[in-house]
């Protein structure tokens, strides 16, 4: 009888127990796949397999000097092992450490201020159970000039700029959209990269996902513009770009987005990528659905031979001897694009015309792709053209080169009115992108500060902050 009874209280407990550790393994599997979706790794961990997972050490190129992610393991040391949820919550949603520090816009805790209570509890459990702690610091610490090294500058950069509160639905938008404008605008940080950052750098008005500069690349429209978005777009074909990288006869994904595909939107679950194709499209979507007099950027341009009128003109292999647009085309990127631009059978090699890159309002993208390649894995394959940079294995085109095949290309696959690329241009995709104002200025803040512009100083100093990940090498 005792024994029985003892028995069915050990059972009971153990019961109780198991039932509380699934509760708890549940929580700490959903924010799991938060982390994923908020692309925590991309910045916290090392790509492919440097470092460990969240230890940080990972350099983010600013226009001031390099900003380096922390180490945000559960070590009580090194990491966030002491940070209650609030601790957790105040910084990834307010970039505010309980000490008062205020992080860099670097981590782009504006979007993330949208991430619900319920997503940031189950994010909390994650990184304190799901993550192994790393006991040491990252290898590098953050140290930016004067007076972008004073962290209280952010303070007024945040009344500004960030602030956000968590996410409500909208009215005016389904279940489902609302599903995705809640991955776009936060988790997904769409917008830190596809909205044009003005002089202060913060989000222009009415230029929501209009397009912006990363770096050398330049992140496209995305809203339902059928002529300068992906209103043309079958939901299902955006909903592969996120899963894939590549839609045959529309775009790829090279760069920042290959990185964002592959460590993060390929891993979203298939609903999650239809809520956002289904949101997407309600942004900017035209009052009626006719079709556009103007072609979309993906409909531009038609197969064309260069062979015929370049045949016979010089011996094969001659690098040198190659000399205009065509010759070059023809010697560097014909093997794979193939003579008349149309790509592969397959488009494992992708067509040159009814290409994103090539029907751009800029030769930006192009320039990018040569000068950077793309290299990106993402749903078991690993997709790779070489680049042509200094160090490329294939061969290092000079900036006349670079802009002599964008000419040609853009001119014959793409949109004309872009094949106007000069070495210039060329040499500002190579040195990392435009330069913002903030950059230009600073050699000259300290003296504007001491004639008495602190407060003006102090404001812009958060904006040059807001860089967008790129990878320094
Ligand atoms: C685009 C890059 C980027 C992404 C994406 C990113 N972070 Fe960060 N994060 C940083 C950088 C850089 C810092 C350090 C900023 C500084 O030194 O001011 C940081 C700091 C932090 C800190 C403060 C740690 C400390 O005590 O120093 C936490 C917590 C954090 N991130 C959590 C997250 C979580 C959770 C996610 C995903 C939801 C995330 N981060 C995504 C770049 C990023
Ligand atoms: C880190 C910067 C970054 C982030 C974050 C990002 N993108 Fe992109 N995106 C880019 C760049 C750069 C390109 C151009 C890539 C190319 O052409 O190789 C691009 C291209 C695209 C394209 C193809 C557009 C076209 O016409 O070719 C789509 C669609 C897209 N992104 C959707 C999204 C969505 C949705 C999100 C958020 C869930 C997102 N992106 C987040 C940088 C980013
Ligand atoms: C060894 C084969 C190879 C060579 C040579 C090559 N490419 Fe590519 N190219 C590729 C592959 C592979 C992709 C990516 C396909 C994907 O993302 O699915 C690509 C993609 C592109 C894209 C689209 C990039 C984007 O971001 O959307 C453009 C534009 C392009 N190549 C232009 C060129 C030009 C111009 C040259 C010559 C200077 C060239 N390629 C040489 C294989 C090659």
């Amino acid at each position: 009888m005792k024994i029985t009874a003892l028995s069915a209280l050990v059972f009971a407990s153990l019961a109780g127990g198991a039932i509380a550790q699934t509760a708890d393994q549940d929580l700490i599997e959903r924010g799991k796949y938060i982390a994923t979706m908020g692309d925590c790794a991309a910045c916290h961990t090392q790509p492919r397999g440097a470092g460990k997972p969240y230890a940080g050490g990972y350099a983010i190129a600013s226009p001031l000097g390099t900003i380096w992610s922390t180490n945000i393991t559960p070590s009580r040391e090194y990491g966030i092992g002491t940070y209650t949820e609030q601790d957790f919550s105040d910084a990834v949603r307010k970039g505010v450490l309980k000490d008062g520090t205020h992080l860099y816009p670097a981590m782009p805790y504006d979007a993330y201020a949208g991430i619900t209570d319920a997503d940031m509890k189950a994010l909390y459990a994650y990184f304190m159970h799901g993550v192994a702690p790393v006991d040491e610091p990252p290898a590098q610490v953050t140290e930016l000039p004067f007076p972008f090294n004073l962290r209280f500058s952010m303070a007024a950069w945040n009344l500004l700029y960030a602030g956000g509160k968590p996410f409500t639905p909208d009215a005016g938008l389904n279940a489902q959209e609302n599903r995705g404008k809640y991955i776009v605008d936060t988790l997904g940080h769409c917008a830190s990269c596809h909205s044009p950052r003005g002089l202060l750098m913060g989000s222009v008005s009415g230029q929501y996902l209009r397009g912006g500069s990363v770096g050398p690349w330049y992140a496209p429209d995305i809203t339902g513009d059928p002529v300068h978005g992906i209103g043309s777009w079958a939901n299902e074909e955006i909903a592969t770009y996120l899963k894939t990288g590549r839609v045959a006869g529309k775009a790829q994904a090279a760069g920042p987005m290959a990185e964002a595909v592959e460590h993060s939107f390929q891993h979203m679950a298939d609903d999650d990528l239809g809520a956002i194709a289904a949101y997407l499209k309600t942004v900017n979507a035209p009052a009626t659905a006719s079709t556009p007099s103007v072609a979309s950027r993906t409909d531009m341009g038609q197969p064309v031979d260069v062979e015929p009128g370049i045949r016979g003109l010089f011996p094969e292999n001659a690098h040198d001897s190659l000399k205009t647009g065509a010759e070059l085309y023809s010697g560097y990127c014909a093997s794979c694009h193939q003579p008349n631009g149309a790509g592969s059978r397959n488009q494992a090699y992708p067509s040159l015309f009814h290409n994103s890159v090539t029907g751009a309002a800029s030769a930006t993208n192009l320039i990018a792709t040569i000068l950077y390649g793309v290299d990106r894995e993402a749903g078991g394959d690993h997709v790779l053209m070489p680049h042509f940079n200094t160090g490329s294995y294939v061969a290092v085109l000079t900036d006349q080169e670079i802009a002599d095949i964008s000419n040609f290309v853009m001119e014959t696959y793409g949109n004309p009115n872009a094949a106007k690329v000069t070495t210039a241009d060329v040499q500002v995709v190579r040195d990392g992108g435009p330069v913002p104002f903030l950059a230009k200025v600073q050699p000259h803040i300290p003296a504007l500060m001491a004639t008495g512009g602190v407060a003006a100083v102090v404001v812009l100093a958060g904006v040059i902050l807001l860089v967008r990940r790129r990878r320094i090498a």
